[in-house]
């Protein structure tokens, strides 16, 4: 189906319903009679959800003809993504956009195709994979650090975004498709990225791509930057290593029957999600231990009882109980997978109110985990609270890799890669953020600061 004839069919089928949803549940009014909140959430969906967090727990926003549902409290958010998960289904919106970046691949594939994706990258998740993981890490992560050395030896700014993507992107090219990615490549990944998410973005949440579906002129950067990311996956996919025992070895048996499209999709999907999120994760974690020289201190200290001046191992992280509470607390205030769509199949009841078959569900670990009500001090970056055993929390109160069957399938791996990178950062250099404030958040697909991060770095 065309763009524009699937948003008429979806605007008819949204009038029809508009009569039958619960009149209980709160609203929040408009700001454009026309539009409803699509003009705001296309500049900053953050916003839209600070909105709904001082309002209750389940609210219902308009964006342009859709109704969304916001379901912001534990109880529910277990309902939607695990109880009665069988009712709800990937939302068609944005995923048909993020689609343009990744491909039919298993982040973005609905229900049928998904199965198989996800049965074929599975093996990669097991702990004798995940545990060759962690030895490409420990193999790399050392010669990755070089650069901060020679960045603190000449007194040369860092730009935390691009610094933290080079490291992760290059690990997890190494460690699902034994490619090597040089450091200008992975340099490039980052603005291609950047630039392709950013287009992909403003095209899920704009109605002109609807009814003016428009590609990138060839020549044009982001035109340029969807290139690159598609040679890449060719590149790889097309690459001679010796690939018997991982994840690029499984999508090529021929028993996985891929057609071409379908190989590269899966392998641009697992490219852009393995390192993105946990370069994020560590650009967060970077500013704020910057930002608080006690803590950092702390942090270090952790890391010099366990590891002394040795390189750090996987072996050892277990031991970095505050580090991890530090990654808990930065994925609380800034979850990378700030929301993600569901579409309701049948009508539904959802935290004591009607929601009606075909109506968007947003689930936002972002609105989440500044909820008020759920979480006391919301805003204040804490870690302390990860370490309080006696502190009970329900299970979807705190939920960055989200939950029920597609749940992140990749939130070992992102913790293994945050805690190995973050501790031996810290063994080895004092951060110094350029400014005491974060830029403010950029809310694409994943969560991030909008512009950039700069540290200087001294050598411990
Ligand atoms: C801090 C790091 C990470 C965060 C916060 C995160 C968050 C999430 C969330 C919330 C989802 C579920 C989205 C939904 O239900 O619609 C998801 C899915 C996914 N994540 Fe992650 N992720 C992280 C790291 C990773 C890593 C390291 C990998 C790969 C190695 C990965 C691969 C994926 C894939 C492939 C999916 C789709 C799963 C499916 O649909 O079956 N993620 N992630």
């Amino acid at each position: 189906m065309t763009n524009l004839a699937y948003h008429v069919a979806e605007m008819t089928k949204a009038v029809r319903r508009r009569h039958l949803r619960d009149a209980r549940v709160p609203v929040l009014t408009p700001p454009s009679r026309a539009t409803g909140w699509l003009g705001v959430f296309a500049r900053s969906p953050l916003t839209v959800l600070d909105r709904a967090n001082d309002v209750a727990d389940v609210v219902r926003f308009r964006i342009a003809y859709r109704d969304v549902y916001l379901v912001n409290e534990p109880r529910a958010i277990g309902h939607v993504l695990f109880d009665n998960d069988d009712n709800y289904r990937r939302g068609q919106q944005s995923h048909g956009e993020l689609r343009r970046v990744l491909g039919p691949g298993m982040l973005t594939a609905d229900d049928d195709e998904w199965e198989r994706y996800r049965r074929l990258a599975q093996p990669s998740f097991r702990d004798a994979r995940l545990a060759a993981v962690s030895a490409c890490i420990d193999r790399l992560a050392p010669s990755l650090l070089e650069r901060w050395a020679q960045a603190a030896r000449d007194g040369r700014e860092l730009l935390l975004g691009p610094e933290t993507m080079r490291m992760t992107v290059r690990i997890a090219a190494e460690a699902f498709f034994q490619y090597r990615l040089d450091d200008g490549r992975a340099y490039r990944f980052f603005d291609a990225l950047m630039l392709s998410q950013t287009d992909a973005f403003t095209r899920a949440v704009s109605l002109r791509t609807a009814l003016f579906p428009f590609r990138p002129r060839p020549q044009s950067p982001v035109g340029a930057a969807y290139r690159f990311l598609r040679q890449l996956c060719e590149d790889i996919a097309d690459s001679a290593a010796a690939s018997q025992d991982d994840y690029l070895g499984d999508l090529r048996a021929p028993g996985a029957g891929l057609e071409r499209e379908v190989l590269l999709a899966q392998i641009m999907t697992m490219l852009v999600s393995a390192p993105e999120n946990p370069s994020n994760l560590l650009t967060f974690a970077l500013f704020l231990l910057g930002t608080r020289p006690e803590l950092e201190r702390q942090a270090r200290d952790e890391v010099r009882a366990v590891f002394g001046d040795q390189p750090v191992t996987s072996a050892g992280l277990r031991q970095l109980v505050l580090l991890r509470a530090i990654i808990q607390e930065t994925l609380r205030l800034y979850p990378g997978a700030w929301g993600f769509e569901r579409m309701a199949i049948a009508d539904d009841e959802v935290g004591g109110y009607r929601i009606r078959a075909g109506s968007t569900v947003l689930l936002s670990p972002y609105a989440m985990h500044r909820n008020p009500r759920h979480w006391d001090r919301p805003l204040v970056f804490d870690p302390a609270r990860f370490l309080e055993p006696q502190v009970e929390r329900h299970r979807f109160a705190y939920f960055p890799f989200g939950g029920g069957k597609r749940t992140c399938i990749g939130n070992r791996l992102a913790e293994t890669l945050g805690l190995h990178l973050l501790a031996s950062l810290l063994q080895r250099f004092r951060i110094t953020p350029t400014s005491a404030e974060l830029p403010r958040l950029a809310a694409l697909f994943t969560l991030r600061p909008a512009g950039p991060v700069k540290v200087r770095v001294s050598a411990i």
